[in-house]
């Protein structure tokens, strides 16, 4: 199932109901990249665009002016051409776009300079995602700068810019009926992703071997590009948190910590899950996991409506200090350590992020300065972990090198949380069970 037309119409309805009179909104797709000589980076739409257009193509930007007589939705993009297409691929066209993507007018993206300001002219305020794309704030310049220039002749220029982002970000951040399950999908194929990569891992394999089989099953599943770069750390490169070199033997007696997720139709699944390279826990690896285990159920135990957003942190927090000290990695009180941040030689990221669109998604943290409570529609990630740096000469040999981190994605609901990832296994027991089939 993909988002529907009507439905891309309606978030555009939905924003247009939430600006202020007589504005207008822009907003750009993403453009092609280049990788190098002839070669471009593999298509990425911009989140924001797609989200209200459902249009896949770079070089357009998307219009909205809310109680346009001659119609609200405005879409510049390419122009058709033969010869183009014929290399690389359909265009819409300015046709394609009011027959296909339900807006009420199409333009060729070459008109834009010349037909934006005259859009422009009389609006009172403009929202965009002003700071965030120097090209883009210097096209409104010039486009102000363009209306500016004809005030003698009774032109009158917008005084007003405003974020747009702001408008956007909520929309964005509470998941209608049909991105639910979009993230179900984004979250069970990335599941079985991690599954594969358990069935198959051995001594001796690569880890870009595992990241193969990883997106090797989110390609057959329709995902062609996962939602980000695949971590696959074997032994201590999971202590390096952005590891993505994967290009190291994965050794017998060490854990391997994967963390991969699919894009599904611009949709982001996003899992950890760390494991005995040859099937079996040892002893430190078993008490360490077990602990991040507890913190990460303590934590989907709460996330539920009304939950501050920080106390999902604070409880990963507690439960790991005091699981330290149990250990004896800490030596100090469970309050003292909290305090003074011991923790955080082994903790040093947050429980994790609202995810969507983008796997990192949009959405604040806090709301007029007091962190934000939970409400049923946001979807999260929990993602607590430990690692315990090779040369921290702090703590007894045995435990160095061990880097463990396990993450699910969660969707709040009116009475607590789905767990969107639920499908890949995450207890010890059924680990080994399935490492062992
Ligand atoms: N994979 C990125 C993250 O977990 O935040
Ligand atoms: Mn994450
Ligand atoms: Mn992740």
């Amino acid at each position: 199932m993909k988002i529907s037309l009507d439905q891309f119409v309606e978030r555009r309805k939905e924003l247009m109901a939430k600006m202020l009179p007589n504005s207008i909104a822009i907003i750009p797709s993403a453009s092609m990249k280049q990788r190098n000589s002839d070669v471009e980076y593999a298509f990425r739409q911009d989140s924001n665009f797609y989200y209200l257009t459902g249009f896949n193509e770079p070089d357009a930007v998307l219009l909205l002016m809310p109680g346009r007589l001659a119609g609200e939705s405005v879409l510049f993009c390419r122009k058709r051409d033969k010869l183009m297409e014929i290399w690389n691929g359909y265009r819409s066209g300015p046709e394609g776009v009011v027959a296909d993507y339900a807006m009420d007018e199409g333009h060729c993206i070459d008109e834009v300079d010349e037909l934006l300001p005259e859009l422009l002219n009389g609006m009172s305020r403009i929202y965009y995602s002003i700071g965030q794309d120097e090209a883009l704030d210097q096209q409104v310049r010039q486009w102000l700068n363009s209306i500016r220039s004809k005030v003698r002749q009774g032109a009158v220029a917008p005084s007003e810019l405003v974020m747009l982002d702001q408008l956007l970000n909520e929309m964005r951040l509470i998941k209608t009926d049909a991105e639910k399950e979009m993230m179900r999908q984004a979250g069970d194929i990335s599941a079985q992703g991690h599954v594969k990569a358990m069935q198959l891992c051995k001594p001796g394999m690569m880890e870009y071997q595992l990241e193969a089989e990883i997106l090797h099953h989110f390609t057959m599943q329709g995902c062609r590009q996962p939602a980000y770069s695949s971590i696959v750390g074997g032994g201590e490169n999971a202590c390096v948190l952005h590891y993505i070199e994967n290009d190291k033997t994965l050794n017998d007696g060490d854990l391997v910590l994967i963390d991969a997720g699919c894009e599904l139709d611009h949709y982001a699944g996003d899992i950890t899950r760390t494991f005995p390279v040859n099937g079996r826990f040892s002893e430190e690896q078993k008490a360490l996991y077990q602990l991040v285990l507890d913190a990460q159920k303590a934590c989907i135990a709460i996330a539920k409506p009304g939950t501050l957003w920080e106390a999902v942190h604070e409880e990963s927090v507690k439960v790991l200090t005091q699981g330290l000290i149990d250990l004896g990695l800490l030596t100090g009180s469970l309050e003292d350590e909290i305090t003074a941040g011991g923790y955080r030689d082994f903790y040093m990221h947050r429980i994790g992020h609202w995810l969507g669109m983008d796997v990192h998604d949009v959405g604040d943290y806090k709301v007029d300065g007091e962190w934000r409570p939970l409400q049923p529609g946001m979807v999260m990630t929990v993602e607590p972990g430990l690692y315990i740096a090779p040369d921290n000469e702090a703590v007894d040999a045995r435990w160095r090198g061990i880097g463990i981190r396990i993450e699910d994605d969660v969707l709040i609901t009116e009475t607590g949380c789905e767990i969107l990832t639920a499908s890949v296994p995450k207890e010890i027991e059924e680990i080994e069970a399935l490492m062992a089939s």
